[in-house]
């Protein structure tokens, strides 16, 4: 097909279905994400500005060098991961981990507390989750827990901006209160004034990597109390969400949680119970 498509050409810098499926193949092999054919002006929008970067007049020659370029794949992953995403979004989970998961896991005495936020983007979900631990924690005076919190993702430009922690301030949910506001992040002045930054505390229990869900093996040096994977498995086929959730069963620990987006519930599946809106418990199979 690949003669064939050389020839095809239109004015969207020739990205034609044959084009289209070169890529949608490439990108499911890489990443796991689905694209169908109703995404065509999608890839188009998100891939342009690159093909214009790299003075690249085709999309079947853009195709050839992600093709044999694995630094250009990466690229081009960060053009077409949905980041979307905010403090403190489905809130419900954050009042589940402070009002629940925090406070029994206290009670079971742990001293290591571990949590993933797989799928982080730009880094406001584990920056949520620890808000919501450190506050679960403050009723605790004498014995506290280690905190780690893993946020990952596919894309290392949403890696960069996560670990650097500054975020317009209109992106805080209104409901917050200023006295957390105050607490967790510092407001920007001069050229940073509409802006705001993650204190070095609350920067200190997170750390992010770059890992792809697609992998076969998660370079994971540890496990993991609870998992929070939300709105990513949307785009992954159900092959993949099957590797991905069999995955995160290995690494979670015994009785520990899975939270996903209110549109991925799994149903029936082995190894995890429902226990909350979109949120599982492991069990023995
Ligand atoms: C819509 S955001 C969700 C962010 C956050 N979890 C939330 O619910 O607000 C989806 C994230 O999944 C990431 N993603 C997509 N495919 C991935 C993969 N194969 N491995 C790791 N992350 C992936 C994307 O880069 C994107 O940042």
């Amino acid at each position: 097909m690949e003669k064939q498509v050389l020839n095809s050409r239109s004015s969207d810098f020739g990205l034609t279905n044959e084009v289209f499926s070169l890529f949608s193949d490439l990108i499911y092999r890489a990443s796991g994400i689905r694209l169908t054919v109703q995404k065509k002006n999608l890839l188009i929008s998100r891939l342009l500005r690159r093909l214009r970067a790299l003075d690249i007049n085709s999309f079947y020659n853009y195709y050839q060098l992600v093709k044999n370029d694995h630094s250009e794949l990466i690229q081009m992953l960060n053009c077409i991961a949905t980041n979307t995403t905010r403090f403190f979004r489905e809130e419900y989970h954050f009042k589940f981990l402070r009002e629940i998961c925090i406070p029994e896991l206290m009670t079971k005495g742990a001293r290591f507390i571990n949590i993933w936020s797989a799928g982080c983007s730009t880094g406001e979900e584990p920056y949520s989750i620890a808000i919501s631990v450190h506050e679960a924690l403050s009723g605790y005076r004498y014995v506290k827990p280690e905190v780690m919190i893993l946020g990952t993702d596919i894309s290392t430009s949403a890696i960069d901006f996560a670990r650097a922690g500054v975020y317009e301030e209109d992106q805080i949910p209104e409901g917050i209160p200023e006295t957390l506001l105050k607490k967790y992040f510092l407001k920007g002045v001069g050229e940073n004034s509409g802006k705001i930054m993650v204190k070095d505390f609350l920067k200190r229990m997170v750390q992010f990597e770059r890992l792809n869900l697609k992998d076969n093996i998660y370079p994971l040096r540890r496990d993991f109390n609870i998992i929070f994977c939300r709105n990513v498995m949307i785009y992954f086929s159900s092959d993949m969400k099957e590797h991905v959730i069999s995955r995160f069963y290995t690494h979670l620990v015994e009785d520990g949680y899975l939270f996903l987006g209110h549109s991925e519930a799994m149903l029936n599946r082995k190894g995890f119970v429902p226990v909350y809106i979109s949120a599982y418990r492991k069990v023995k199979t």
